[in-house]
């Protein structure tokens, strides 16, 4: 018996810390449809998606919704199984950090790399701030203070678990450098000139924090979280507990954000190099997609809304626009417009069209039966093309190139149609042109519909129900081996948008929600009427002079700048809603007053760490400044 050849791809292991939002539907929606081609062209495939549930970070949300970690990740996982239901994503397997397996085995291995002395116990030496229980090293301070609260720190030492990361720079650098490990090729200098030169162990146990995985012999260790995490794609194989999947390894494809690639192309195959199992075959660290048009308003927080938009659009729209908008391996935009338009012209025009209109004329013209008959030409040899140009596409994993071969074939029937014209032929009694004319039409529908199976599951199989067939198991890329075709009416795929209501209604949806909001925030207010702070609330907060050193305008948002600050010997980037009032020129040497301890919030893809205070009057934004010149750094309180 032929043993089908096996694939293991992975997505990144969510954090279940929030709101679940496009970006997370776009790597998943990426490997469903890479999982679902290795099916239809013969591998055994195992898809791996799940949630990453350790951490200070969820054990800080989840106090602050007054629930305990698990309660709180349990609804997350919940809402996340959902939408990749909602999405029809394919994976053989979910799992989840808190899972008993994957705990347990983690532990094995942390045990397993000390007793081979790669992991070691050593002194963590640094600052300590009291109040926060956070240590810093000396070039994370502010002023020589705790970045996080301001406050003074001391000297402290901790002891911590520290891998030895160092050991395997040799080996890591040829494995960046020397193999096609990580793509796309652009990010491998990022690597090697940022993190392997001056690579040192890194503490992988923490004391303060308490929701993870306990170190099995220092319990009041708790294992580092991206150690943890890693794991994960051999546990979920059941390393360390039966092996029952690891013929799987190594992974084919880990499919994650561009952000991470640090911790997949360092951390993860030293750590595999240690556990002496091969490295994973491919990390692709793809691009982010970037939300929002100029309008950075709470209502498009809404309707970026991957359930929003399933439920509204179908999930066809949703798939498709991931897969085709976003230039594989580059940042692409949301936008409301940019996604209805790309429905209408693709979906709705060109492919809803085409099916309609061949399978109507066949339906017309023959009863639906079309015999098979043999041509030639340019037309024929473009539909015998495509399976080959998707399958080059694909074994780049590159989604967005696959589909655009698929569309282009789509285009070229449409316009196979305009010049042929069946109903002139009809017209005319030339029933074998246009027998032929169908056949070639029907024939490429058939192609059409059975390459989109991977992208647009629910839509692939309704076309080529249309054309009386089922989906085939595997995929059929040799054209014209149908003999006859016999269809239906010609249903409608896909309704017309109207672009300008859906725009409105889109909009109107996300101002009801961000109105809810703040009706909330009202109540929540008016709960506590007049609430007083006291003076160590106030303090909380760290404002600190900052000179802007330099300022650009934020491509494609009329309203922000970017600014670039001198904080003390630090510099920080922050991107601030005052390019209406202020150019990019004028801002450039001003001092102003910087909120310094901020969480820092991605705006238009863009890492803004921190705020710089204004007066608003109306629709007039003012700078504060301080009213003469201090040096840069100094605290305002
Ligand atoms: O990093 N555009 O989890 P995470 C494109 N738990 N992709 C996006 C995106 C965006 N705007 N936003 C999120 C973690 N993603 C760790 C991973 S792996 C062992 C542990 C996708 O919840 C993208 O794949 O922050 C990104 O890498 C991932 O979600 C980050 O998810
Ligand atoms: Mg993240």
């Amino acid at each position: 018996m032929n043993k089908k050849e096996k694939f293991y791809i992975t997505t990144p292991l969510y954090y279940p810390s929030g709101k679940w939002h496009l970006g997370h539907s776009y790597t998943t929606v990426c490997c469903d449809a890479i999982a679902r081609y290795k099916r239809l062209t013969g591998y055994d495939v195992f898809y791996l998606t799940g949630t990453d549930e350790h951490g200070q970070k969820i054990e800080e949300r989840a106090k602050a919704a007054g629930l305990s970690p698990k309660e709180f990740v349990d609804g997350l996982v919940d809402n996340i199984k959902q939408l990749w239901k909602l999405l029809d994503i394919s994976y053989d397997k979910f799992i989840r950090t808190t899972d008993d397996y994957h705990v347990k085995s983690v532990q094995d291995i942390f045990t397993k790399l000390y007793e081979q002395g790669d992991i070691y116990k050593a002194t963590y030496k640094g600052k300590y701030c009291t109040p926060c229980e956070s240590f810093w090293t000396a070039s994370q301070l502010v002023d020589g203070k705790c970045p996080d609260c301001g406050r003074e720190v001391v000297d402290a030492e901790e002891e911590s678990y520290f891998f030895r990361l160092s050991k395997y720079k040799d080996r890591l650098k040829k494995l960046l450098t020397e193999t096609d490990f990580l793509e796309p090729k652009s990010r491998v200098n990022e690597m090697v000139n940022n993190f392997l030169t001056d690579l040192s162990d890194i503490a992988v146990s923490r004391t303060s924090v308490k929701w993870g995985i306990p170190v099995p012999f220092d319990d009041k260790h708790t294992i580092y979280v991206w150690i943890d995490a890693l794991t994960n794609y051999i546990n979920a194989l059941g390393y360390n507990n039966g092996g029952k999947d690891m013929d799987f390894w190594p992974a084919d494809l880990h499919m994650v954000g561009k952000e991470i690639v640090r911790f997949h192309t360092i951390i993860w195959p030293a750590i595999l190099m240690a556990l002496g199992l091969d490295t994973p075959k491919k990390v692709y660290g793809h691009g982010w997609l970037l939300i929002g048009g100029d309008k950075m308003s709470k209502s498009k927080g809404n309707t970026a809304d991957p359930f929003v938009l399933a439920e509204r659009y179908g999930i066809d729209a949703l798939r498709y626009f991931l897969l085709r908008e976003i230039p594989f391996g580059s940042d692409g935009t949301y936008t409301d417009e940019a996604f209805l338009t790309r429905i209408n012209a693709d979906l709705v025009n060109d492919l809803g069209n085409l099916v309609k209109r061949t399978v109507s004329m066949a339906h017309q013209y023959f009863g639906g039966k079309v015999k098979k008959v043999e041509s030639a030409g340019e037309y024929v040899e473009l539909i015998k093309g495509v399976g080959e140009k998707v399958d080059r596409a694909m074994n780049k994993y590159s989604c967005s190139e696959a589909l655009e071969a698929i569309f282009a074939l789509v285009s070229a029937s449409n316009k196979y149609i305009d010049v042929n014209a069946p109903w002139a032929l009809n017209k005319a009694g030339d029933t074998e042109k246009l027998n032929e004319v169908l056949y070639n039409l029907l024939e490429a529908i058939r192609v059409i519909g059975s390459l989109l199976l991977p992208f647009i599951p629910d839509g692939a199989k309704r076309i080529l129900a249309e054309l009386g067939l089922k989906p085939p198991k595997e995929l059929d890329l040799k054209p014209f081996t149908t003999r006859e075709f016999n269809v239906g009416e010609g249903e409608v795929l896909y309704k017309r948008l109207d672009i300008k209501k859906e725009l409105s209604e889109l909009q109107s949806l996300g101002e009801v929600k961000a109105e809810q909001k703040e009706e909330k925030k009202v109540e929540e207010k008016e709960g506590q009427p007049n609430k007083e702070i006291t003076i160590d609330e106030f303090f909380e907060t760290q404002l600190l002079v900052a000179e802007v050193i330099a300022c650009e305008k934020v491509e494609k948002a009329d309203k922000l700048l970017k600014l670039t600050l001198k904080v003390g010997e630090q510099t920080r980037t922050v991107v601030s809603g005052i390019a209406k009032s202020y150019t990019p020129e004028e801002m450039v040497g001003k001092q102003v007053v910087l909120v310094a301890n901020l969480k820092p919030a991605k705006l238009r893809g863009i890492v803004s760490e921190g705020m710089v205070l204004c007066a608003t009057d109306g629709d007039k934004v003012v700078l504060v400044s301080p009213e003469r010149k201090v040096n840069s750094g100094s605290e305002v309180c």
